[in-house]
């Protein structure tokens, strides 16, 4: 395993945590953060400060940047070690497993939970660059002077906990969703394999049909679009065999400009595959009309 934030953690002392909460408070406000900063809200002299921040450097938790003044910013594993420190403090998390999978926009890994039971947490990664691409600006960083990648993740694991919320109220097949800090959800297990992975469904048809269940679902009754629907984000559940949908930070309410858009891909995306892979062919007009009939 290779998560840093996690493997330092039970080295990390107090105050090494507390230094890296002032610089993740004085990142609200600017991009790189003053020792005085740091040291004030830590309630620590700077020279005292400065060794605990140089501890953290050496752990890769945080970037240095020296410009016209000196700054500190923490890194994502130093944004990872706040998040999953937390997850501790409040018994939502025990232990960390090996990394399940890791996707365009995340890592995800088995975690237990305070009762032992198995779960997963899905560390979000969004970079600069994609979230502006995939967001409007106005919408996300108005107020904001900078947007970190630390934030765009943070942003992109809130959106995600918003959607999946929606279709666990709507009773849809969906993971389960027990808690979200910063940029880390914690989710149900979902034990099954990834459509895209699976050889053999054992009922198409009705496989294909409750995808576009869920769809119309979302969009009539949730109005909202998924957004990201394909074979990659459905898990096959081994206990029904019955599809689960995952991974929900793209999806767009029904009167956002480009949802009608974002409908047709999800609905090509799925109707593409199943005539590709299994030869069952429906018509995507029919699917269309019948998912947005009144
Ligand atoms: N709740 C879950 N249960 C089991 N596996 C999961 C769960 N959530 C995600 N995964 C696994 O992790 C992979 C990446 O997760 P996903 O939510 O799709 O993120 P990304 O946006 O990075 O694609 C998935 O393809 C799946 O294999
Ligand atoms: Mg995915």
């Amino acid at each position: 395993m290779t998560l840093i934030g996690a493997e330092v953690l039970s080295k990390l002392n107090k105050k090494e945590l507390r230094v890296l909460q002032g610089i993740e408070v004085g990142m609200r406000n600017s991009e790189y953060v003053e020792v005085e900063m740091i040291a004030k809200f830590a309630g620590y002299s700077v020279s005292e400060t400065e060794r605990w921040l140089r501890s953290c450097h050496k752990m890769d938790l945080i970037h240095r940047w020296s410009g016209h003044f000196v700054g500190y910013e923490l890194t994502i594993h130093g944004y990872d070690a706040l998040a999953l420190n937390a997850l501790y403090m409040k018994n939502e998390v025990l232990s960390i497993g090996r990394e399940k999978g890791v996707g365009k926009e995340s890592r995800v890994f088995y975690a237990l939970d305070a009762d032992q039971q198995e779960v997963v947490i899905k560390l979000h990664r969004v970079g600069y660059t994609s979230f502006q691409h995939v967001r409007k600006k106005r919408r996300y960083t108005a107020n904001k002077r900078h947007i970190s990648e630390l934030y765009a993740s943070r942003l992109s694991a809130e959106e995600e906990a918003k959607w999946l919320q929606k279709a666990i109220d709507l009773g849809l097949n969906v993971p389960k969703l027990w808690v979200v800090n910063r940029h880390i959800l914690k989710l149900e297990l979902i034990d099954g394999i990834d459509l895209v992975k699976l050889k053999n469904i054992p009922e198409p048809m009705e496989t294909l049909d409750e995808i576009i269940e869920f769809i119309k679902t979302c969009w009539q009754q949730g109005g909202f679009v998924h957004g990201d629907l394909s074979e990659h984000n459905i898990i096959m559940r081994h206990s029904d065999a019955r599809p689960v949908v995952i991974d929900f930070p793209q999806a767009v309410p029904v009167d956002e400009e480009n949802a009608f858009e974002l409908l047709e891909r999800d609905i090509l995306n799925v109707l593409t595959y199943f005539d590709r892979k299994l030869g069952i062919k429906a018509e995507y007009d029919k699917v269309l009309e019948y998912i947005t009939e009144e």
